[in-house]
């Protein structure tokens, strides 16, 4: 193909790399690479008797989360990007990054790799080709997408792909820039390896530049997991969940039900644990697919109580990133709970306590979907899933109530719009500052949020059956600074009202903020809550709401004229009833 192979020539001008290798995805290539990232360092062997086929990298310490200061959308008007993203001119990301780049990979080889997201003969799939200078993002990219000879025939057919360009250059954080050129489909990535800096498919494609596409197309590209539950009637219902990062989506896509409910014969499905791309059918529902084939999950807090599908699916096969080690060569995070203990840490220093956790709090695993157990086969479906709920939510230790249900879509969205969170480990910088994350996608929404919000808000159109939209918190907090949900497993009650609202079958009460399930509406047999815990979980607090949605109309007022006038009319209507 013309097109990319003039690309990929030019990269090579600029870049001068020693060798070119194009990536077919297959065996051999994986094992090659392998046998060479051993050979120099890159990776390291793990206990072959416990765990075959794996290995463990450990990233440049400073290099081992997103890096959302040094990551912008570069659109001609910067009003496109909008306040929640870095804006710099293309011009001038250009002339900055291709200085960057040049001769960056002298003495490298350059990779490229063909890649599709999403099922490779689905219509709603897109793909991309990602240059790097690093084969551990190719060995991570073989995993998170369908890589290789398929992707490059669809490629050819199509003619359009999205164009990523990365090196690791020298893994200088002064040096170090993630740019989006959404009008081009492309992106450049330079001077970090880690995670949705570097696998250029997760983060940069399939959420800020799809997010464009999306809007352009009449699709959406979101921060979601997708879950399927069956009931013991054998009828599966799809949910999408948007929960910033770090906030349970690989939890809750690969739930485990309570002893109850697997005796009662209820079953969940994994379709996807961080990314839905999701478009209207011929019915009108939504239709979705995981644009990944892949996990990049975080490590620490996996556990057998936990995620005991997630530990299952790491058991071969899986690509450490950051994680302790023990004395046997096996991986270890806190939180593993399997009663061993790791003698050096994710840096490769000796094991000291008193010098902070054994694995990074962003240590991930890298693994095929198909490993896990509880993997849909409805996954690899071309035409999609279709979604009978929408469930947002976040960190909040205080004030959110464990779920409620939006009214109608335009509250849906409002209710999104608004979500917030605390910050967590994903990202640099402070954790457990609470922050406006619509819809989990600060960090990824390549375009303005008034006009993403406005084109949510479009989807409610004459034919549309839209899924009932939902908020939930699974963290809210005792005075005793625990949570007072148990979570995990239990987050299947939460559902299973939520399906019963979707039926018109379970109770709720009208509150300003929605619909509020009383603790009796859910099933909650082999659960003890205290009272607090009743209180604040299916509780609702008038004068804090009050003051939340007084902030919530500061939060839409910061995007001008452009935020939609049908959001500030749903928070002015919902402010006023809370006054009043
Ligand atoms: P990204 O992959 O970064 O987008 O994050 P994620 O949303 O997939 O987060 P993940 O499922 O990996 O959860 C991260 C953290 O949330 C871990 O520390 C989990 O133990 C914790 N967590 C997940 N579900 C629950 C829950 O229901 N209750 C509580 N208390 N913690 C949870
Ligand atoms: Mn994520
Ligand atoms: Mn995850």
């Amino acid at each position: 193909m013309v097109a990319l192979n003039e690309w990929v020539a030019q990269v090579a001008t600029l870049t001068r790399p020693d060798k070119i290798q194009w990536c077919d995805g297959s065996d051999a290539e994986h094992q090659a690479l392998i046998a060479q990232m051993l050979a120099d360092g890159t990776l390291e062997s793990l206990n072959e008797a416990t765990h075959p086929g794996s290995y463990l990298h450990r990233s440049h310490p400073d290099d081992v989360a997103r890096v959302e200061h040094l990551t912008f959308v570069c659109t001609n008007e910067r009003e496109d990007a909008g306040p929640n993203n870095h804006w710099m001119a293309p011009h001038e990301a250009h002339a900055k990054m291709d200085a960057l780049f040049e001769g960056c990979m002298r003495g490298r080889t350059m990779y490229v790799i063909p890649y599709c997201m999403g099922p490779i003969d689905s219509p709603l799939a897109r793909c991309g080709v990602e240059i790097t200078d690093s084969p551990y993002v190719v060995a991570n990219m073989r995993v998170m997408t369908r890589m290789g000879a398929p992707a490059l025939a669809r490629i050819e057919r199509e003619g359009s792909f999205v164009r990523g360009l990365h090196s690791i250059g020298e893994l200088d954080p002064e040096r170090r820039f993630i740019m989006h050129f959404p009008d081009e489909l492309a992106i450049k990535s330079f001077g970090s390896g880690y995670g949705g800096n570097a696998l250029l498919g997760k983060k940069c494609h399939a959420l800020r530049i799809a997010s464009h596409q999306a809007r352009n197309e009449g699709w959406l590209a979101e921060h979601m997991l997708i879950v399927g539950i069956e009931n013991p009637q054998g009828e599966t219902h799809y949910v999408a969940a948007a929960f910033p990062s770090a906030c349970g989506k690989t939890n809750l896509a690969m739930l485990i039900p309570p002893e109850g409910y697997r005796q009662a014969g209820w079953k969940v499905w994994t379709v996807g644990d961080d990314i839905c791309w999701m478009r209207p059918g011929a019915d009108g529902r939504l239709y979705a697919i995981n644009p990944e084939a892949g996990y990049f999950g975080v490590a620490p807090g996996t556990s057998t109580k936990s995620n005991p599908n997630a530990l299952a699916s790491i058991q071969t096969n899986t690509i450490f990133t950051n994680v302790g080690v023990t004395a046997d060569n096996q991986p270890w995070w806190e939180g593993l709970d399997n009663g061993q203990t790791p003698v050096t840490d994710w840096r490769g220093n000796d094991y000291d306590a008193s010098k902070g956790p054994a694995a990074h709090p962003n240590s991930r695993f890298t693994v095929s979907a198909k490993q896990c157990p509880s993997y849909s086969p409805e996954a690899e479906n071309p035409a999609g899933v279709p979604i009978s709920a929408i469930v947002f939510g976040g960190r909040r230790a205080s004030l959110v109530p464990l779920v409620f249900e939006a009214r109608d879509w335009t509250h849906g969205v409002l209710v999104g719009a608004a979500m917030g969170s605390e910050t967590t480990a994903a990202a640099t910088g402070a954790v457990g500052v609470m922050r406006r994350d619509p819809m989990a996608m600060k960090p990824f929404c390549g375009y303005n949020f008034a006009d993403y919000f406005a084109h949510w808000l479009s989807f409610d159109d004459a034919g549309a059956k839209l899924p009932k939209i939902f908020h939930v918190n699974w963290f809210r907090k005792g005075d005793d600074g625990k949570f007072l949900w148990p979570g995990f497993g239990d987050n299947l009650r939460v559902i299973e009202w939520m399906i019963g609202r979707v039926k018109g079958e379970a109770g709720a009460t009208q509150t300003p903020i929605g619909y509020l399930p009383k603790a009796t509406d859910l099933n909650l047999d082999g659960v003890s809550l205290n009272e607090e815990a009743h209180a604040k979980l299916f509780g609702f607090d008038h004068a804090g709401w009050s003051a939340e949605f007084d902030s919530i109309g500061e939060y839409l007022g910061e995007y001008g004229p452009r935020m939609p006038q049908a959001l500030h009319d749903e928070q002015q209507r919902i402010a006023a009833a809370l006054k009043g």
